[in-house]
C-alpha cells in the first residue's frame, strides 16, 4: 500500500494552534498624530545615565518592569531571554569590582585608537561608581538554546535579536516611569554568568544599572541624526 504523501512545508495551515481574538483602538488621524508626536517627545528625554542616586526603586516596580520586557516579540516566541535583578550591596561590589578589572585593561590595551576616539565625547573611562550607586543592577543573559525538561537542546531563533528587542522595551518603560537606566557593556562579561550563577547556555547580554539620576547629573550633548538621514520613505501618490 502506498503512503500518502506529506503536504509540502509551504501547505501546512498557518493558523494550526488555538487562537484569541486580538483588537486595537483605531484612532483618528489627528488624533493619531497627536500621540505619535507625544510619544516621541517623551523618548527624546530618554539618555543614557552614568550618574545615580542611591534612592531606593520598589522591588515590585523592578519585577513589573521586567514582566513588561518580557512582553517583547521573539523569534518562534522563544522568550530566550534571562533577566536577573541585583540590589544585594554585596554582589554590587562584586559586581563593580569584575567590571573594572576588565574595563582597566579595555581602556589600557584592548582598545583600538578607532574606538577610543569614538567614545572621546561621551567621556567614559574604566571606573564604574554607578555599579554601586544605582539601586538596582538588571543584567540580561541571552539563552543561546533553551533546555528541555529531559536535558535536550532546544533550539531558539534570532536569539540576540529578540534580546536586544526585549531590553530596548525595558528601557523604554523604566523611562516611561522617570527612571534612568544605562546601556553597559563591561567587556568581556563572561565574568557576570560567574558571579551570578548562570548555566552555560546563557551568555551576558547587557548590564543596566536602574534607578534615580543625582540631583547635579549631567549627560553628553548628543545630536540625534535626522528624519532625514535615518529613513527612507516610498508612498503612492493619494497617500495622507
Ligand atoms: C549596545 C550598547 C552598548 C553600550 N555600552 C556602553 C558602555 O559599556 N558604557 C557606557 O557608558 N555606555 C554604553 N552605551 C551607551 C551609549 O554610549 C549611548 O547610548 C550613546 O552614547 C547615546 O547616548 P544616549 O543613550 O544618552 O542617547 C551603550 C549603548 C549600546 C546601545
Amino acid at each position: 500500500m502506498s503512503k500518502k504523501p506529506r503536504p509540502l512545508p509551504l501547505d501546512v495551515e498557518p493558523h494550526s494552534g488555538p487562537r484569541i481574538a486580538h483588537t486595537t483602538e483605531v484612532l483618528a488621524a489627528d488624533v493619531l498624530l497627536e500621540r505619535a508626536l507625544d510619544v516621541e517627545a517623551r523618548a527624546a528625554k530618554r539618555r543614557s545615565v552614568r550618574h545615580f542616586s542611591r534612592q531606593p526603586v520598589p522591588r515590585a516596580v523592578v519585577e513589573s518592569l521586567i514582566r513588561t520586557a518580557s512582553s517583547a516579540p521573539s523569534g518562534a516566541n522563544m522568550q530566550p531571554w534571562t533577566f536577573v535583578a541585583v540590589a544585594s550591596a554585596d554582589l554590587k561590589r562584586q559586581i563593580r569590582a569584575a567590571a573594572e578589572t576588565e574595563e582597566r585593561q579595555t581602556y589600557a590595551s584592548r582598545m583600538s585608537d578607532e574606538w577610543r576616539d569614538a567614545l572621546h565625547h561621551i567621556g567614559t573611562n574604566w571606573r564604574k561608581p554607578f555599579l554601586e550607586d544605582a539601586p538596582w543592577l538588571v543584567i540580561v543573559f541571552v539563552q543561546r538554546h533553551g533546555i528541555a525538561p529531559d536535558g535536550s537542546k532546544i533550539r531558539h531563533y534570532y536569539a540576540k535579536e529578540s534580546v536586544g528587542i526585549a531590553a530596548g522595551t525595558f528601557i523604554a518603560a523604566a523611562h516611561e516611569l522617570g527612571l534612568a537606566t544605562l546601556t553597559h557593556t563591561p567587556s568581556p562579561m563572561a565574568f557576570l554568568s560567574k558571579l551570578l550563577g548562570r548555566p552555560s547556555n546563557e551568555s551576558a547580554f547587557l548590564l543596566m544599572p536602574l534607578g534615580w539620576p543625582t540631583d547635579d547629573c549631567s549627560v553628553p550633548d548628543l545630536q540625534r541624526k535626522s528624519l532625514d538621514q535615518i529613513a527612507h520613505v516610498f508612498v503612492d501618490g493619494d497617500q495622507p
